[in-house]
């Protein structure tokens, strides 16, 4: 077995001992009494996380689950919805919609860079109505964050739509506050931000969803959310519990609550500052513009004739740091270092030193 490196990965990312430990508990019955207190509990926490009155569903699958609930959910055979496309995520996404058999509109921009909010709007006006927007907050595949999640979901819903924001890689590190903004489904995971294990989805799902789908049943099985805010409501899931992984979710939340929330996005904040300063100092130009630039993923292209794959497997190998290559068009070309949940100072600098060191061998 692997040692424990320092995972600065862009998800997933370091879990504490505490954390990891919670995931000893025993294995109880999931129609039981204690598991519906534990799981009542991690509602509420994760009700917490999306700062909503609202609904919330924990789906036992990756984030993709949690993206795949959301469109199998809203959208039905023939409905139309607007995707902002500007990485492999929104790309994934705008697919997904297709598969469930509705129309992707695509707004679209270079990777590397952010649709704008104006073409968004001129795609929403020259629709009317539709049925749905699909925004992925952060996209993880570039380092870029859309800076217009409020302005976008009032947007959709002025024209009768429903805005849907996958942040699997940024809530908990930014603030996405769902019921103050309008957001109607916002997905995250629990290897991102929130520092937990991989493998749990986690959905804010607003009152006007809830009653959309009383009045349209969706097709899926295991990701229908009605299903899972019926049990919810007993404290139970429809489906059997990766019950470890709830147990790990509960101690995470605990930690985000004992920092508290504004002050862990603040910390995030201040230690992507530090790290976008760094690699600047050594001599790096990051992929995004300072306004759209991602504060959970810092995305930095080498310097010429940096050899990527040679270059991380030096780095993890020699320095015991694990960073991630680039995608699609920055393949080979740009590195990717997660700032996300446990991210600290003495994180960063182990990080940015071994980069500097690692890089030095390769510039000779
Ligand atoms: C923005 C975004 N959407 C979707 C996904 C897919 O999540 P998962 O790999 O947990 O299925 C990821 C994963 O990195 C992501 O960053």
């Amino acid at each position: 077995m692997d040692k424990q490196k320092l995972i600065m990965l862009p998800g997933p990312t370091n879990v504490s001992d505490r954390v990891m430990k919670a995931m000893l508990g025993p294995i109880i019955n999931h129609r039981g009494d204690s598991f519906r207190e534990l799981y009542k509990g991690v509602l509420d926490k994760t009700r917490h996380l999306f700062q909503t009155e609202g609904e919330v569903v924990v789906l036992s699958s990756s984030g993709t689950g949690g993206v795949e609930a959301a469109v199998w959910n809203l959208i039905r055979p023939g409905d139309t919805a607007v995707v902002p496309v500007f990485g492999e995520f929104s790309t994934r996404l705008a697919e997904t919609v297709e598969m469930a058999g509705g129309k992707a509109v695509k707004v679209t921009s270079e990777f590397g860079k952010v649709p704008t909010l104006e073409q968004l709007k001129e795609a929403m006006d020259r629709l009317g109505k539709f049925k749905a927007m699909f925004l992925v907050h952060n996209e993880t595949s570039t380092g870029v964050a859309a800076p217009y999640l409020e302005e976008a979901s009032r947007l959709a819903r002025e024209h009768g739509a429903f805005s849907v924001i996958d942040a699997i890689s940024s809530l908990g590190g930014y603030a996405i506050p769902v019921d103050k903004w309008g957001v109607d489904v916002c997905i995250t995971g629990s290897q991102k931000c929130i520092a937990a294990p991989p493998g749990l989805a986690l959905l804010s799902v607003s009152r006007g969803v809830v009653d959309y789908l009383k009045s349209s049943p969706p097709k899926t099985r295991y990701f229908e959310i009605p299903r899972y805010l019926e049990y919810g409501a007993k404290g139970e899931t429809p489906f059997t519990p990766a019950l470890p992984l709830i147990y790990a979710l509960d101690e995470a939340l605990n930690e985000l609550l004992e920092e508290g929330f504004a002050k862990r996005v603040q910390r995030h904040d201040r230690m992507s500052d530090l790290l976008y300063d760094g690699l600047a100092g050594l001599g790096m130009k990051a992929v995004a513009e300072k306004s759209v630039r991602s504060k959970t993923v810092v995305a930095s292209y080498y310097p010429q004739g940096v050899d990527d794959a040679k270059f991380r497997k030096s780095l993890a190998h020699d320095k015991g740091v694990v960073i991630a290559g680039g995608f699609g068009p920055f393949a080979g070309k740009v590195f990717r270092v997660g700032c996300m949940g446990q991210i600290n100072e003495g994180f960063v600098s182990t990080t940015l030193k071994a980069i500097s060191e690692t890089m030095a061998g390769f510039r000779n």
